[in-house]
């Protein structure tokens, strides 16, 4: 039977059935596309569930380059219950059960790599090697006018938090987006809403899943493009789509399988690790 491209009659895997899932599975070829939900587990709040990031900040200030720079002159102190909060969750974080299952299917040769919306670094930090960063990392900062990037470690940041929860008004700017060598300003090297994706990442993204034999959705809500098209972009390719996720997703219908459930959960059953 012939399946329209965008529909699936996706099978609704219960736990016994596990087994069906994993055979796919280790056929190997397989690619993971990550979002929030993933690190959920590791304390990171998601951005659109009840409690998320786009529930307590209006994501039309929050969400753009031009509303934060606007709020750091006119209302300092909210950016830095904004940077505070997103930032402190993010340098807090460790990875979770599902971060580790899916390193330890990328050692034994079955995951080929990772797509990740996340910009938390925590699947690097779990191990993963082959790791592409569709919404880009924050723990580097970019120059805006000589483009340099910077890696900063979580002890880096942190102390950046620190000195801003005690900043003064006029010591703001300079800490969240400070100077460069080259007397530009750096800014976190993280994709907001209106920009452009890193465009390497992305065409490689698009190539892997094309390729590959079965795409994992992980913890995304598959609401945000372009990264929301290469499921489909999979589907068109006859790739095999299992969607992990607690509740329903705007990719659930294109999956060929659903498994309702935690990732820290269902990944280590699923991976048999
Ligand atoms: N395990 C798996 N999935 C989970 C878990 C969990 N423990 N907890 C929540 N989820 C699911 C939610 O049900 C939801 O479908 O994770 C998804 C998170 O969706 P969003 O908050 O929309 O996050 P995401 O899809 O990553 O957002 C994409 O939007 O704001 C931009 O740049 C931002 O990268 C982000 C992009």
């Amino acid at each position: 039977m012939s399946k329209v491209i965008g529909e699936s009659d996706n099978h609704i895997v219960t736990p016994d059935e596990y087994s069906l899932v994993r055979e796919i599975i280790y056929r190997g070829s397989v690619i993971a596309l990550t979002g929030a939900g993933i690190s959920k587990e590791s304390g990171i709040p998601t951005f659109r569930e009840t409690g998320g990031i786009w529930d307590k900040y209006d994501i039309s200030i929050y969400g753009n380059m031009v509303g934060l720079s606007s709020l750091i002159i006119i209302k300092p102190r909210k950016i830095k219950d904004f940077i505070t909060d997103v930032y402190g969750g993010i340098i807090s974080a460790k990875p979770n059960s599902a971060h580790i299952s899916l390193t330890k299917l990328e050692d034994e040769g079955i995951l080929s790599c990772i797509i990740t919306q996340n910009i938390d670094n925590l699947h690097q930090e779990a191990g993963n090697k082959r790791v592409y960063e569709l919404h880009g990392n924050l723990f580097v900062m970019r120059c805006m006018k000589c483009g340099k990037r910077q890696k900063k470690s979580k002890e880096e940041l942190k102390s950046m938090l620190d000195n801003l929860k005690s900043a003064r008004r006029h010591e703001i700017l300079n800490l969240i987006l400070p100077r460069c060598e080259c007397g530009g300003r750096r800014r976190p090297d993280v994709v907001m809403f209106g920009e452009s994706l890193p465009q390497s990442e992305f065409e490689n993204a698009h190539i892997e899943v094309k390729k590959c034999k079965t795409l994992l959705l992980i913890g995304t809500s598959g609401v945000i493009y372009p990264a929301a098209s290469l499921p489909y972009t999979a589907k068109e390719s006859g790739v095999t789509i299992i969607e992990i996720s607690p509740e329903p997703t705007s990719l659930s219908s294109l999956a060929d399988y659903v498994i309702t459930g935690m990732a820290g959960d269902v990944l280590p059953i699923l991976f048999r690790n």
